[in-house]
């Protein structure tokens, strides 16, 4: 039996032992879409920061071609930086062999702040399928951690577990939490309208206001890639097939 558990908000981790725990970690909009983007086009390795100027301060140990800083805040790109947070800006012929030294308001901080589990998981609609084998395969007790924004739930990271939650529960014996039983309700209740659910969201609609609807309408596309993006030592990497 898999005990599935949702922290609904990144704070629900702070306080809690995350020992012998698989933690597949959820910003749909957009930073683990975006690393689910990045590693699938091949960048070398994703290095989550957690201000803009440790990301600075990291990339001073790189050659400079070998590395893109990478982020947003506001949902804008940060001045200076090679790249925002658009999933769709991490290309191949951008990304491949280079690292990406990102920094995201609410993303890279709930990554980190999941380090303490056996394994993490970046997680997304885009790499659904392969997170949830993954973290089936490794046989431990499962939380998702859904990143928010601005630390208050994400109707988007939330839909998104719950869809989690029940792919797992399709392939596992599970003994689920409220926050996962709150997530398979209300992803049920979105199933036939994914796209408009997350587009509703307050994070979408503030995306779109500032450009950036065609980032909200591809995050929802489920199993785009099917890789496996995995926290070792503070490097995000490719989990090898
Ligand atoms: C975040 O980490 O808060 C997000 O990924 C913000 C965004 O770029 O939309």
């Amino acid at each position: 039996m898999v005990r599935i558990d949702v922290a609904l908000v990144p704070q629900e981790i702070e306080a809690r032992n995350l020992n012998g725990i698989t933690a597949i970690v959820i910003d749909v909009l957009r930073a683990s879409t975006t690393i689910a983007c990045a590693i699938s086009n091949g960048c070398d390795e994703v290095i989550p920061t957690t201000s803009v100027e440790e990301a600075v301060e990291i990339s001073r140990a790189y050659a400079r071609g070998d590395y893109l800083l990478c982020g947003e805040r506001k949902g804008e790109k940060i001045e200076g930086f090679d790249l925002g947070n658009s999933p769709l800006e991490y290309t191949a012929d951008r990304v491949a062999g280079k690292k990406i030294i990102i920094t995201t308001t609410n993303g890279t901080g709930a990554i980190r702040a999941a380090k303490g589990a056996d394994d993490v998981i970046v997680g997304s609609f885009w790499n659904i399928s392969a997170a949830c084998d993954r973290a089936v395969a490794l046989g431990r007790d499962i939380l998702i951690v859904c990143a928010g924004e601005g630390r208050r739930f994400a109707l988007e990271d939330a839909v998104c577990a719950g869809m989690m939650c029940e792919r797992i529960a399709s392939m596992v014996a599970v003994d689920e939490s409220d926050g996962c039983v709150a997530a398979r309700r209300l992803y049920a209740s979105f199933r036939d309208g994914l796209e408009a659910a997350v587009a509703s969201s307050e994070h979408a609609r503030y995306l779109a206001r500032i450009g950036f609807g065609d980032d909200v309408a591809a995050a929802v596309q489920a199993d785009r890639v099917g890789v496996v993006p995995v926290l070792r030592e503070g490097h995000i990497v490719r989990r090898a097939e």
